[in-house]
């Protein structure tokens, strides 16, 4: 087990589309996805992709009770999804606050389609498909985005929204 440094915004590689997975239930695998399952417990994270530390490949992980960064979140089940296909089911977006381990201290609003189809496989190779909404939509679009070199400040539409966590704003 280890954690790993995150690289921050800037960092080239945060910009390069992932590789595919093309071999699952090996080593290698198994140990990026501890590597990143113990990155994200340290940092509290609510998701992490793979090329957040420094791994070009498709694979991301998300999920979580409770999460101080994200308080009024409902609970996201613990998730392994490598090569995700998203498609959103309808046009209707929201906004939300989102904030990433490779931007820290800051945040801003984001708008993210709100019903969303999405498909891949777990780290052995076992098929994963579900149909999801609100926050649990969010977290998703905002992990595959970093396997597309696409970080949320990407797609805010409102800079006005975008500043440091420990400043208090007004809604
Ligand atoms: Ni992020």
């Amino acid at each position: 087990m280890a954690i790993k440094p995150v690289l921050k915004m800037g960092e080239p590689l945060l910009l390069d589309v992932a590789k595919k997975v093309d071999e699952f239930n090996t080593p290698v695998l198994e140990n990026l996805i501890q590597d990143m399952q113990d990155t994200m417990a340290a940092l509290n994270g609510a998701g992490l992709a793979a090329p957040q530390i420094g791994v070009s490949l498709q694979v991301v992980i998300f999920g979580f009770e409770e999460n101080q960064r994200y308080p009024d979140a409902e609970e996201v089940p613990f998730t392994i999804l490598i090569n995700p296909e998203l498609t959103p089911l309808s046009d209707e977006t929201e906004d939300g606050w989102e904030g990433c381990l490779s931007v820290p201290g800051l945040r801003g609003v984001v708008p993210r389609y709100r019903q969303l189809h999405y498909q891949g496989y777990d780290q052995h190779g076992n098929s994963i498909d579900r149909k999801v909404d609100g926050f649990h939509a969010r977290v998703v679009q905002h992990e595959c985005d970093h396997l597309q070199g696409i970080l949320y400040p990407m797609r805010m539409k409102d800079f006005r929204t975008f500043g440091f966590t420990d400043v208090q704003m007004s809604d």
